[in-house]
């Protein structure tokens, strides 16, 4: 099953799973890019509805600072919206989404989000790794392109290469809030895996490898070209 979108092939509908800091946002941004379809990041969605202070910002703020997953109904009207903009009728990368057995429920009842239809992709990585990738990660403020200090640093430390703002590192990020992360992944986004599993277009992904192995990984389990 050939991942289309502005070659004439179906859609390109693909779902990123896997724990906090498996590498899903550095290739939810080359393989989007790749395939010229919207990444769809409900962690970005919602970091920038806290930073614009809107209803769902107030609401999903302070659930975000102690790693706790924002409420279905929520999450799932922003994202039914943004699958119903124009631009993701050519197809999708959903990165962050589905979390819960309700919202993969409600993602089948979405435009084009039958699940056989599309590729969902299972990142998985050894918790140390884990911690390991988000203690060290970097965030741009302004782009939201992502560091690592020591696996993907910028090349000048603490400025992003693209525009020069100065990196911050995550607020959930810190110790306690990465462990209740990680206790939300293992409880409620774990079980996913029984709800995708033994369909036509579910991958598994060793996430410990490097950036451009699981890339090379990744596009040609879609079957295109790098
Ligand atoms: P979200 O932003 O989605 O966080 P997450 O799923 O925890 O994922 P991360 O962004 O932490 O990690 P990632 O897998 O994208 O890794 P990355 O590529 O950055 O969600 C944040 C919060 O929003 C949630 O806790 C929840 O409160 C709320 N939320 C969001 N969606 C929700 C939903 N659907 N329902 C309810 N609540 C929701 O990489 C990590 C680091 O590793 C980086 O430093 C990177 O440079 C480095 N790296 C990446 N790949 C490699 C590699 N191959 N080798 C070495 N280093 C690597």
């Amino acid at each position: 099953m050939a991942a289309g979108s502005a070659s004439g092939h179906a859609p390109a509908r693909i779902i990123f799973l896997g724990p906090p800091g498996a590498g899903k946002g550095t290739q939810a941004a080359r393989v989007s890019a790749r395939l010229a379809i919207p990444r769809v990041s409900t962690g970005d969605m919602l970091r920038e509805a806290v930073a614009n202070r809107t209803g769902v910002g107030r609401k999903a703020a302070p659930l975000m600072e102690k790693g706790e997953l924002v409420p279905d109904d929520l999450l799932i009207e922003i994202v039914r919206e943004r699958l119903g903009m124009a631009d993701a009728a050519s197809g999708y990368l959903l990165d962050g989404f589905p979390r819960t057995l309700a919202q993969a429920q409600a993602l089948v009842g979405m435009a084009g989000g039958n699940p056989s239809e599309g590729h969902v992709f299972l990142f998985e990585l050894p918790r140390a790794e884990v911690l390991q990738r988000l203690s060290g990660r970097r965030l741009c403020p302004v782009c939201q392109s992502t560091y690592h200090v020591d696996s993907n640093p910028p090349r000048i430390a603490g400025r992003c290469d693209r525009d020069g703002a100065e990196l911050i590192q995550r607020d959930d990020d810190k110790e306690a809030a990465v462990a209740k992360r990680l206790e939300e992944y293992e409880l409620r986004t774990a079980p996913l895996v029984a709800f995708y599993r033994g369909r036509p277009g579910f991958h598994r992904v060793d996430a410990a490898r490097t950036v451009d192995a699981v890339y090379r990984h990744i596009v040609s389990q879609l079957g295109i070209t790098e």
